[in-house]
């Protein structure tokens, strides 16, 4: 487990990081059936996390993983989509960014947005070379942010554990 940051006086809050972009789908963006096409909402996830990432550690990050993603709902030519983004969790050079997609419908502008994705992706700043660079810690602010800490370290343990086993499968070291 990481050390929980909270006593670092030189962290940023969660709520610092925090970025949302939005967008509306066109003709460009869909694929053969006449939805939007997975990669056009990869990009705009990838986007939008990279800016929180660049945000919170005040410098470059790139994308390290892209750890989960999941497609909830089929998005549509006119939906107005919203993405939203922060810094759950930091290490010492990567950290974890949340991203929630939601879809105003264009035929319904009445109802509630839909939840269409969700994914968490790992950036790690970077200097101007490439070579990892420390990054500030983040400082979950409220339960909602805590829980999402949590759950950011199990998923890093996951993702530790699996590349490990993966490794001796192959009978590599470190
Ligand atoms: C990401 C990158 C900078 C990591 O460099 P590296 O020399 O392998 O770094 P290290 O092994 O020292 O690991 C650095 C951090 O990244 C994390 N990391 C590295 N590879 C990772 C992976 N596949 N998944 C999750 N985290 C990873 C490590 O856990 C470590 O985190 P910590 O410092 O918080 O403990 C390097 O692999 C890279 O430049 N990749 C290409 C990035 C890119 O082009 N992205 C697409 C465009 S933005």
């Amino acid at each position: 487990m990481t050390e929980h940051p909270s006593a670092a006086p030189q962290g940023k809050p969660t709520s610092y990081s925090r970025v949302t972009l939005s967008r509306i789908m066109t003709a460009v963006d869909v694929n053969l059936y006449g939805t939007v096409h997975g990669g056009v909402l990869m990009k705009f996830v990838d986007d939008v996390a990279g800016a929180a990432a660049a945000r919170h550690s005040g410098g470059t990050a790139v994308t390290a993983a892209i750890d989960e993603i999941v497609f909830s709902e089929p998005v549509r030519v006119g939906d107005l989509i919203h993405a939203y983004a922060q810094v759950n969790w930091t290490g010492s050079t990567s950290m974890e960014v949340g991203v929630r997609v939601m879809a105003e419908r264009w035929d319904s502008a009445e109802t509630e947005p839909v939840g269409v994705a969700t994914a968490y992706l790992v950036f790690v700043g970077v200097e101007v070379g490439g070579a990892p660079r420390l990054v500030r810690p983040v400082l979950p602010e409220t339960p909602e942010d805590e829980r999402r800490w949590r759950e950011a370290e199990i998923r890093r343990a996951h993702r530790l554990a699996r590349r490990r086993a993966i490794q001796d499968a192959r009978g590599e070291s470190g």
